[in-house]
């Protein structure tokens, strides 16, 4: 037995749709938040061309593209991933995203994660903007 949900004023039944949310900005590399499941964020995103050399020492880090070809480089290696397929970055690993035409993706990672890693710079957008 679960007993349902508390009742809230606020509470909304409305699906999330990545064509509409991908409408409302056109810059790269400035991933926004759509939705959080427990402490984790989903984040959606643009890019086009090379972002910098970073890792996340403390999280993994999952990439699904929704529209593209991404390609991550590694220090030892790169995967291409497809519309319509994702890769998980493990933890601690060195990558590199980039791609020839623009890539739209969701990114799963744990609130707090900067796209830049542990390196932090110019390229560092802004966390946890809601779109
Ligand atoms: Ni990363």
């Amino acid at each position: 037995m679960h007993s349902p949900a508390a009742p809230t004023a606020q509470r909304t039944y409305k699906s999330i749709n990545f064509a509409q949310k991908l409408g409302l900005f056109s810059e790269h590399w400035t991933p926004k938040v759509i939705a959080e499941m427990n402490n984790y964020q989903f984040k959606i995103s643009k890019l086009q061309g090379e972002f910098v050399w970073h890792c996340h020492a403390d999280t993994d880090e999952t990439f699904i593209v929704l529209d593209g070809q991404l390609h991550i480089d590694f220090r030892d290696g790169q995967v291409s991933i497809g519309s319509g397929e994702m890769f998980v970055v493990p933890k601690g690993i060195e990558h590199k995203p980039w791609s020839e035409q623009e890539v739209k993706l969701l990114l799963i990672e744990p609130k707090g994660v900067l796209n830049t890693g542990d390196l932090g710079g110019e390229r560092t957008a802004q966390n946890d903007v809601w779109i």
